[in-house]
């Protein structure tokens, strides 16, 4: 009898995993123990990207609102202008899911700022920009630095002498250097940094937003710590912990200073709440992994495109001689580079560094689009689908700068266009993103003409957390 009830009760259990709640949005059927996961799985190849699989999976169920289950978590993908905005401005989507994948991102603790959330991201976000802006993020001196970095990636163009190379590693080098000069004072010994910056691109292509093997059956990194990629976010963090604890370490035993990492060791010897050494490389760890592959990806785009349209790089460049000569580019030419500014805006558009927000967590039961988004609930924010709406975008899969260009010749303000999020968790490096992009594409373009050796590099990404150029090489040509 009681091995009766057992087996009753298994199968009304799985049973009950594949019910969809009531009023859920629309999506694909749910199986036991996987929920649609191996679906999605078995369309990556089609596609390419989970992200793709998801796209096309929305408009199958002509819908804004996706309703998902992978594994035991409920899963919703969010599209379109109104429930992006519903997302990012209301308090309900705040917080960040809470999942095993992510806590392992930060040695399986719940710190730093992008995936945490309530009081502990309330005080440290204000707290970590209040303390990079009063070392220059943002400022004069910010620019001077994104200058001087500009400098040194033109020696290594000047040493290419028109030979094929790839500068993302050199691009990515000058943006970490920059930004952890204001969080450590210093700048990351090269080795180091190299082998950090390759762990995490592969972190990014391995894994997906929407949750893999590993978020799913944690237990599967004992069995196969390579093929969950368990083994690369383990190499990963050794590096970038070794890079955060060095720098910690020299910042307790060397007299006072004013960056970042002082001004927090000061809240942490006054006993602050809130304020621990884990805490502390939570945040730092948080900065160099947004900062390692965004920027870069951005340029190489960049690049891509000037590459693929030669009659646009010849206008960029031409306007760029007309206004600028030979001065050296400074953030505030972008008003008066209106060619180029929209150039940027488009490549933003057509090849989003952030094809999905960083994932949300329902902290209530939610109303959207008549359905019901239930208390706990992941939700994926897709700003690619948005920046390629034909609704809202003319020919959306024509590289076009020209339509950030009004009438009159004056840049527009581009209406939806988020490359760095919006409302309260919008990307808080967005300052220093925008300025360094525009600065080292002006920078390059004044003094290099761009060509390949056959035909140009695919416009293809590879989309995992983030999308990343396919790797290519190009000549940069002095111009004379
Ligand atoms: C081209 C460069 C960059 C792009 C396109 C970019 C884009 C984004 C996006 C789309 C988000 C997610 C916003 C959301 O979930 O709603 C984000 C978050 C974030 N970014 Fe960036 N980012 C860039 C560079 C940087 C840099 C250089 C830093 C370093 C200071 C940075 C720090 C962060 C942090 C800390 C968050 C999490 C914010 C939070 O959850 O409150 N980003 N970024």
């Amino acid at each position: 009898m009681f091995v009766f009830i057992s087996i009753v009760l298994i199968f009304v259990y799985i049973f009950s995993t594949v019910i969809k709640p009531k009023k859920y949005p629309p999506g694909p059927r749910w199986y036991p123990f996987f929920g649609c996961f191996g679906l999605i799985n078995s369309r990556m190849k089609q596609h390419g990207s989970q992200w793709k699989v998801l796209s096309e999976m929305a408009k199958e169920f002509s819908t804004k609102v996706l309703g998902l289950k992978l594994g035991n978590q409920l899963v919703v993908v969010v599209y379109g202008e109104k429930n992006i905005r519903q997302v990012t401005t209301e308090k309900e989507f705040d917080a960040r899911p809470d999942s095993f994948f992510l806590k392992l991102r930060t040695f399986g603790k719940r710190v730093g700022i992008t995936f945490v959330d309530g009081p502990l991201w309330r005080e440290h976000r204000p707290f970590t920009m209040k303390h990079l802006r009063k070392q220059g993020f943002g400022k004069p001196p910010m620019e001077q630095d994104i200058q001087a970095q500009l400098n040194n990636i033109l020696d290594v163009l000047g040493k290419s002498n028109g030979s094929s190379i790839s500068i993302r590693t050199p691009m990515s080098i000058a943006l970490v250097n920059i930004i952890w000069k204001y969080v450590a004072g210093e700048h990351i010994e090269e080795n180091k940094l190299r082998q950090f910056l390759q762990f995490s691109s592969a972190r990014s292509k391995a894994f997906t937003l929407a949750g893999g093997y590993l978020d799913q059956w944690p237990w599967l990194r004992f069995i196969f710590p390579n093929w969950t990629g368990y083994n690369i976010i383990k190499n990963m963090n050794k590096e970038i912990l070794d890079i955060i604890e060095d720098a910690i370490w020299r910042h307790h035993s060397t007299v006072e200073g004013n960056d970042y990492i002082y001004s927090f060791l000061k809240e942490i010897y006054d006993n602050k709440d809130t304020y621990t050494e884990d805490q502390l490389k939570g945040v730092c760890l948080d900065i160099l992994i947004a900062a390692s592959n965004t920027g870069s990806s951005a340029l190489d785009f960049a690049f891509i495109c000037l590459l693929r349209h030669p009659n646009v790089q010849n206008k960029v460049y031409e306007e760029i001689s007309r206004v600028l000569g030979d001065d050296t580019p400074s953030w505030s030419d972008n008003g008066r580079l209106i060619y180029t500014s929209a150039f940027l805006s488009e490549v933003h558009r057509l090849c989003t560094v952030a094809p999905f927000l960083g994932g949300r967590r329902a902290l209530t039961d939610i109303e959207m689009e008549g359905y019901l988004i239930p208390k706990g609930t992941t939700i994926l924010v897709s700003l690619g689908d948005l920046h390629q709406d034909e609704t809202l975008w003319d020919e959306p899969n024509t590289f076009k700068p020209e339509r950030f260009i009004d009438e009159n010749g004056a840049l527009k303000t581009p209406a939806n266009l988020y490359p760095f999020g919006l409302g309260r968790r919008r990307c808080p490096g967005e300052p220093l993103g925008r300025c360094f992009i525009f600065i080292m594409l002006v920078g390059i373009v004044q003094k290099y003409r761009l060509q390949c050796n056959g035909p140009p590099p695919s416009a293809e990404s590879v989309i995992g957390l983030l999308a990343e150029p396919i790797q290519f090489t190009a000549q940069f040509v002095k111009r004379l």
